[in-house]
């Protein structure tokens, strides 16, 4: 298990600078998987002192994409494709993670792989079999749900959990989510505030979440799967899927993230669901 322990890092926990797409979108009302509505304070926007961090007005800034970490000792490939891990009998508390994976240019990313791995509730990984191992790939949101338990405590490490997230046919992200909140992130040294989920207790368990930003460049055109409305004003009512464009007062935005327009979403207003371009 040492062979997980990281190399000693110069890079101690930091503020947290997250993209607040999602933050945004939340208080936007924008439509996000029920998992997450009604959250307290996003966790990871949280510093390790817990401390708030600054927020990140904007998703197009490009510089802050999701921190790689070691893949350890226990990835194996060839995990069975299943969003949810629990199987009967299984010991430990029911854990949900919800989220997105976006690109570059702060678009939802469909398709993209995400390849969990995790310890047990008693802080072993199955290396023979694919226990509490399994993939899965983002819907057309960009949106992912895993089902699983907490995982258990092992010596060296505080609570996490292992993912590989793969836009398709680019380079693999290999990373790890942490906890808040846990004693040890204080003294494993691989540990990244960057990387804490939001956690809250709920439905019989914990409910987390976390989007991934993946360093791959993005067109923010023209959506793939079909003629957008360009140049039409924005108007209430109107569904509109990431890559549309509209115009409002004169400028020209392309939307981030499906939802349908309300009053009081007006792209001006809406950084989480529209880019001025
Ligand atoms: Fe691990």
């Amino acid at each position: 298990m040492d062979n997980e322990r990281p190399s000693p890092s110069t890079e101690s926990p930091r503020l947290v600078r997250r993209k607040t797409l999602l933050r945004t979108a939340l208080a936007a009302g924008a439509a996000v998987p029920v998992a997450l509505i009604g959250g307290p304070a996003l966790a990871r926007t949280l510093s390790s002192t817990g401390a708030a961090a600054p927020l990140t007005p904007a998703c197009d800034d490009g510089d802050d994409p999701t921190p790689e970490q070691m893949e350890g000792p226990y990835f194996k490939p060839h995990s069975p494709q299943r969003t949810d891990l629990l199987e009967p009998g299984m010991p430990g508390t029911r854990l949900t993670v919800s989220g997105y994976v976006f690109g570059g240019a702060c678009l939802p990313v469909s398709g993209a792989l995400l390849d969990f791995w995790q310890a047990d509730d008693n802080g072993d990984y199955d290396n023979t079999g694919f226990r509490l191992r399994g993939h899965q790939y983002t819907d057309s949101r960009g949106a992912f749900t895993l089902t699983t338990i907490v995982p258990g405590l092992y010596p060296g490490r505080t609570r996490h959990l292992h993912v590989k997230v793969q836009a398709p046919g680019r380079p693999v992200l290999t990373t790890q989510l942490y906890f808040p909140n846990e004693p040890r992130n204080n003294t494993d040294m691989l540990f990244d505030a960057r990387l804490l989920m939001n956690v809250r207790n709920g439905n019989g368990g914990r409910e987390a979440a976390f989007d991934f930003v993946l360093d791959v460049p993005q067109d923010p055109g023209p959506s793939p799967t079909g003629p957008p409305p360009s140049g039409s004003a924005w108007a209430t009512g109107t569904a509109y899927r990431a890559g549309d464009r509209v115009t409002h007062a004169g400028r020209a935005y392309v939307c981030l993230q499906a939802h349908t327009a309300q009053p009081g979403w007006e792209p001006p207003t809406a950084p989480a669901l529209w880019r001025a371009v």
